[in-house]
């Protein structure tokens, strides 16, 4: 990307709104209809679609599974109709489930890096930590107790960690980590899905989040890191498995160290870009609307070699070509 004309990744920043936007278009069809399958898919082969009218060669590192589990968007797939060559991580649909439920918070989201920017992180859990911009570095770890990082994110932020938010996926495996932080008495954002969001959230000073704490997949881990690339904020992500094939995976992908904490430059490094399309509406994006004569997206891109960030709002008109939402 570096030795790429300065115009063209600017422009590449906004093309890959347009990728997001069809795959929130196309997810949105399937908003509380209670079938993530459908609407993952929907999601799913606007984007890859999207991606062919995108000037780079592009090779998915962060995507929908290996070749042999997914017909699209699978690990090692080309896209783009040619240009520089880059890395690609996607999400067509976070939050599959929120949005078959017609939750908040379900986006479509896409990242890009140069070339092997990304961390090749095999679809299992990694364990996550993450706060905002503008603190002390190494403030929080994953090593810490719970309640010992909330004391040093006050005392950073100059609060009482009962001014604190954590958002926490509501899940039994963190039951303790959810006990310790109210023992603490910090206050705790519980949600059904949707990690990358919540990441993010903590950079937001809007979302009203303050720490992310908790085990979700890899893959969204890098996704998140990549837009903390962009916007600022610090993140630990450590590779949970659950057996040894899940380990020896790590391994065949080059991960040597498998109890690393990964930070937020080791998992999204060099120059990279981060779009998302909100699917149905949450902390950081509005969701998809639908009207007689189109549709309404909200997006947000951002750059890490700028540090710009540009929320987007889409109208996108189908009385052209009545049936079809062209994003
Ligand atoms: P999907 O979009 O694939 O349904 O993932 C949703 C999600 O909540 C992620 O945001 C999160 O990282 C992961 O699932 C957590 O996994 P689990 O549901 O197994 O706890």
């Amino acid at each position: 990307m570096s030795d790429t004309p300065r115009h063209s990744d600017r422009n590449l920043a906004l093309e890959l709104v347009r990728v997001t936007e069809a795959a929130a278009l196309a997810a949105s069809r399937w908003i509380g209809r209670g079938d993530k399958n459908a609407a993952d898919g929907a999601a799913v082969d606007a984007m890859r679609r999207a991606f062919d009218s995108v000037a780079i060669s592009g090779t998915v590192m962060i995507g929908e599974g290996e070749m042999d589990e997914a017909p699209m968007l699978y690990i090692g797939e080309k896209v783009g109709m040619g240009g520089p060559e880059m890395d690609i991580a996607v999400d067509p649909l976070e939050g599959t489930s929120i949005c078959a439920k017609g939750m908040p918070n379900s986006i479509a989201t896409v990242a890009v890096a140069e070339k092997g920017g990304f961390l090749h992180a095999p679809d299992i859990y990694m364990d996550k930590i993450a706060v905002g911009a503008g603190l002390p570095d190494n403030l929080v770890d994953l090593d810490a107790k719970p309640e010992e990082n909330l004391r040093e994110l006050a005392r950073a932020k100059k609060v009482e960690v009962g001014d604190l938010v954590v958002c926490i996926l509501d899940r039994d495996r963190h039951k303790e980590m959810i006990r310790a932080c109210r023992a603490a008495g910090a206050r705790i954002m519980l949600i059904p899905d949707g990690d990358v969001a919540g990441v993010v959230a903590c950079s937001q000073p809007e979302a009203g989040v303050d720490m992310y704490m908790g085990w979700g997949g890899a893959p969204e881990g890098v996704l998140a890191a990549a837009a903390l690339r962009c916007i600022g904020g610090q993140m630990q992500g450590r590779l949970i498995y659950e057996d040894e094939d899940q380990k020896a995976r790590a391994r065949s992908m080059g991960i040597t160290d498998p109890d690393k904490k990964f930070t937020v430059e080791e998992m999204a490094k060099g120059d990279v870009m981060f779009a998302a399309t909100g699917v149905t509406t949450g902390a950081m994006l509005k969701g998809v609307r639908r009207e007689a004569q189109g549709a309404f997206t909200h997006s947000i891109v951002m750059r890490s070699k700028s540090g710009t960030v540009r929320y987007i709002e889409g109208h996108h008109n189908m009385t052209r070509k009545p049936g079809v939402f062209v994003a």
